[in-house]
């Protein structure tokens, strides 16, 4: 195959250059040899919030935005969905094959082996106020790991990152369920080593006085089939404050903290609390028109609603209706879905969201699931979180062993001032002052 090439002339001085194209990219650091002269530093890229830059190379998610394609490790989410559990497809991801029968059992026996919190993280945990949100409770517990698991520094030593990574796949319902008894009230109930990942969760969060909590089926397999959807999504806000924080060498409890952190954004995975915030204060079918209207008039965002990559219809969110109708034939349709159904067909008729080519993501619907199981909204974060530390993990383990990875670093374009001489306070007016550069 021929060489791909980019030929760039550089018109301020006539100089010509070549710079190799590969997988549909250039390299930054080529263009630094573009110069007008000796103290000239070199031409940089400006992409503020990296709408056109790849910060790694990765094997593990593909996304297709226009065409609504979603796969892990070459497989179609909506296949996974439907055959795989969670722990399964937790391995697919963390690594490259779906696990064997044995390799399954094993990893299964290892998370299930790992569900267990140290009981000081546990009083730790006690110290919140009862209104704490459970997102600031599970970013600091997961921090807070780091001070049980000094081993887990030792980030060079592939059998202590699976050690670790075990040890926060398990942990994380734990610490999830624990955030919700918390915040109920509700004394913590420990893991149960009987039953499969999502029952356990579901065991920590509702069992009460019974000797043996009886998790439903139909609604312990619908979140299984949420945790997949929400297991990986390549280089998202989250994802990549994983690997920058990471490429420091920072141990993986306080990477996936700050990982965790950049989740709990109403613009990243908070906004499925604010979707059900959103069809509250909408209330009922006719108020969508004037709602919207707000939304136009760049009032607020609808919520649940576009995306970075995704030009089309979200595939997570399709799937996710799919799994609703199980559920609400178990639990009863919430009656949020017909506010949310009614609110996308206006929105996707709408010349100013069809122009913006925003449709539903997988926010939109997942809350409204979430609901009618019987969780509040402040949890639903760290339902997203519990999943996504597969991915976080994944991304991290490619981190580590990619060679052309260094410890993060943008550059930027400075717009202060030039070098200027101190003032002393006596010289300095109020407005000097309070000036900002
Ligand atoms: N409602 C109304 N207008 C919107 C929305 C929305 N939800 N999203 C984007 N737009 C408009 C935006 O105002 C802009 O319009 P204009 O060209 O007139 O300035 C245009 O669409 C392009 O949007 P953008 O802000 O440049 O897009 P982005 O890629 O920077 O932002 C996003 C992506 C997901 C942050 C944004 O769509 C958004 O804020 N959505 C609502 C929050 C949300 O649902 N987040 C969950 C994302 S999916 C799961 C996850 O990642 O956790």
């Amino acid at each position: 195959m021929e060489k791909e090439v980019l030929s760039i002339v550089d018109k301020r001085n006539g100089s010509t250059y070549e710079v190799p194209i590969h997988h549909g990219t250039i390299r930054a650091m080529d263009l630094r040899q573009i110069k007008t002269g000796p103290d000239d530093f070199g031409l940089m890229t400006y992409d503020p919030a990296f709408m056109n830059t790849a910060s790694c190379k990765s094997a593990i998610t593909f996304i297709d935005g226009d065409k609504g394609i979603l796969r892990y490790r070459g497989y179609p989410i909506e296949q996974l969905a439907e055959k795989c559990s969670f722990l399964e497809v937790a391995y697919l991801v963390l690594f490259g094959e779906l696990p064997s029968d044995p390799q399954l059992k094993e990893w299964v026996g290892a998370i299930t082996h790992h569900t267990m919190l140290h009981e000081t993280t546990k009083h730790f945990l006690e110290g919140f106020r009862y209104d704490a949100h459970p997102m600031g409770m599970l970013v600091s517990t997961v921090a807070a790991l780091s001070t049980v698991y000094p081993d887990a520094r030792n980030i060079h030593d592939p059998q202590v990152r699976k050690l670790q990574i075990m040890r926060l796949i398990g942990k994380m319902p734990t610490i999830a369920a624990y955030t919700y008894r918390h915040s109920l009230g509700l004394p913590y109930v420990y893991p149960d080593n009987d039953f499969s990942y999502s029952e356990n969760f579901m065991n920590m969060l509702w069992k009460m006085t019974e000797p043996k909590y009886a998790a439903n089926p139909v609604l312990a397999r619908a979140l299984d089939i949420l945790f997949i959807l929400h297991a990986d999504h390549e280089q998202n806000c989250s994802a990549n404050v994983m690997r920058s924080v990471g490429s420091s060498h920072a141990d993986p409890f306080l990477s996936t903290a700050a990982a965790a952190a950049a989740l709990s954004g109403p613009l990243h995975g908070g906004a499925n609390e604010e979707v059900l915030k959103m069809l509250d204060q909408i209330g009922s079918k006719d108020k969508i028109p004037a709602y919207i209207a707000k939304v136009k008039a760049g009032e607020f965002k609808l919520m649940g609603f576009g995306h970075r990559i995704y030009k089309n219809y979200d595939p997570r969110a399709s799937v996710i209706k799919w799994a609703a109708d199980k559920v609400f034939e178990v639990t009863g349709r919430n009656p949020k879905l017909d506010i949310a159904l009614e609110l996308e067909r206006i929105a996707l008729e709408d010349d100013y969201f069809v122009k913006r080519k925003l449709y539903p993501n997988v926010d939109f619907y997942s809350g409204i699931i979430y609901q009618a199981m019987g969780f509040k909204p402040e949890i639903f974060t760290v339902l997203f979180a519990i999943p996504r530390t597969a991915g976080w993990l994944a991304q991290w383990q490619e981190l580590l062993e990619d060679g052309e990875q260094k410890i993060a670093r943008p550059r930027q374009v400075y717009t202060g001032y030039e070098a200027r001489d101190f003032v002393p306070m006596e010289k300095r007016g109020v407005p000097a002052a309070t000036a900002t550069p």
